[in-house]
């Protein structure tokens, strides 16, 4: 009897590792191929056309006119069917084999940012004073290249992908408008990638949890009364205000924050008078606050108005403060589902393999994709791009950013092998039904 029980028991064990065995390497397989065409010549360098074309055309937040176009361009090519406009210029694209549960989509932005490229190269910005410096134009052929990976595997797919070009990322909330439109109010994951070149070619990163802090924006008028500058008991010198304000906002962080929770207050800019002689009539200064938490970010709110306001009376100012609410502000913490994050380290694995999968350090940054994270399971992944040959390591938003372009078939294959292996592993099975 006993001999049976084990026999039995040692059976069940095996049947288990052989099922475990076969899906992972099914995923090493799935993987491999998926890279393996994004790295054929003709498809890498339809990939890599596509970039170069959104690179010498950048737009800004919500004037993506020709790049939605571009992208609508290539789903029809590709036959797929979309929705347009989501949100002004977003485009969300639909691949599925029928079965519309589980759903799963892939995000990329798609907006440039208001600075002039320096760098000199065959596909340098066309466009004075706009260039492609947080590489946009990359995440778009990225899931371009997904789009197409999946699409020639439709019929595999136990579920919908959705393609989202969201518009406006820096610094419009486009993720916040794009969700207003119904079409992915029935989302069940999503994934978005970010190219960084802190990370090396080759290599991609995240990490489970709060990646990204959430972000407040503020501006402050502080109301004085001007006069002689020899004559400031006939005033009420905002200048002074302002000063000890933005002195005082300092000790918020220094004095009443625990300080093992990171937590940023910055003033970037400061503005008021016009001649030395003169006590001017109001000051206006502005700057931005930022947690990890929610708490951290409603309480870092609440101070600064305090801290503004009262600073403002001590010199007998008035102080009015505007946290842009109406520009959907402040944007939540970006947290990293723990299950979507472990699924897409998994396929990873596959893909680049386990000494190429970093753990992202935790950056006070901010992505608006965190409104995403706030409705559904969100994980985003960086995708190294640093190669100090072709200088690609300069920070995001510098005038000098590069890409190195290898990082691409990358970016398309994790971002399909995450829909495929994510819809495989949710299926609703028909019995269910
Ligand atoms: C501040 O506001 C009060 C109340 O509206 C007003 O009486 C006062 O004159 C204002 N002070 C300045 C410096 O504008
Ligand atoms: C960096 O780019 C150069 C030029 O394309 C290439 O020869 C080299 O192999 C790349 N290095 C790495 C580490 O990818
Ligand atoms: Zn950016
Ligand atoms: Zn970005």
């Amino acid at each position: 009897m006993l001999s049976m029980e084990f026999f039995l028991f040692f059976f069940v064990v095996s049947a288990i590792i052989c099922q475990a065995l076969a899906h992972g390497s099914e995923l090493e397989l799935l993987s491999k191929e998926l890279l393996e065409s994004a790295r054929q010549p003709e498809f890498f360098e339809w990939m890599r056309g596509i970039r170069r074309r959104i690179h010498e055309h950048p737009e800004l937040g919500f004037e993506e006119q020709k790049t939605s176009e571009l992208i609508r361009n290539e789903l029809d090519s590709l036959g797929i069917s979309y929705k347009w406009p989501v949100a002004k210029t977003g485009v969300v694209g639909f691949i599925g084999s029928g079965a519309s549960k589980p759903v799963f989509g892939l995000r990329a932005d798609m907006d440039a940012l208001p600075l002039q490229e320096l760098v000199e190269w065959k596909h340098k910005s066309k466009v004075d004073g706009k260039m492609h410096a947080c590489g946009h134009d990359s995440h778009v052929a990225m899931l371009l290249g997904a789009a197409r990976l999946l699409h020639s595997r439709r019929d595999l797919l136990k579920g919908t992908v959705k393609l989202v070009f969201q518009p406006g990322e820096e610094g419009y909330s486009g993720a916040y408008h794009m969700l207003t439109d119904g079409v992915l109010d029935d989302l069940d994951a999503i994934l978005s990638i970010h190219v960084l070149p802190q990370v090396p070619t080759g290599a991609i990163a995240s990490r489970a949890g709060p990646i990204l802090a959430g972000v407040g924006m503020f501006s402050a008028v502080i109301q004085g009364k001007g006069s002689h500058a020899s004559s400031p008991h006939l005033g009420k010198d905002p200048i002074v205000a302002a000063c000890s304000a933005v002195l005082a906002l300092q000790q918020i962080v220094s004095r009443e924050t625990d300080p093992l929770k990171a937590m940023v207050v910055t003033v970037g800019s400061i503005e008021g008078g016009q001649a030395g002689n003169v006590i001017p009539e109001t000051v206006r200064f502005s700057g931005t606050f930022r947690s990890l938490s929610s708490e951290g970010v409603s309480y870092l709110q609440k101070r600064i108005k305090e801290v503004i306001e009262m600073q403002a009376a001590v010199h007998q100012c008035n102080a009015t403060i505007d946290f842009m609410e109406d520009k959907h502000m402040p944007h939540p913490v970006m947290v990293n589902d723990e299950g979507l994050y472990e699924h897409a380290k998994k396929v990873g694995n596959t893909l680049v393999g386990e000494n190429n999968v970093h753990l992202l350090p935790i950056t006070m940054g901010a992505e608006d994709f965190s409104f995403f994270a706030e409705k559904t399971a969100a994980a985003i992944y960086v995708i190294g791009i640093k190669n100090e040959t072709l200088k690609s390591d300069r920070p995001l938003h510098s005038p000098y950013f590069f890409i190195d372009e290898e990082a691409l078939p990358i970016g398309a294959a994790l971002n399909a092998a995450v829909a495929i292996s994510y819809l495989e592993d949710h299926q609703v099975s028909v019995a269910a039904n």
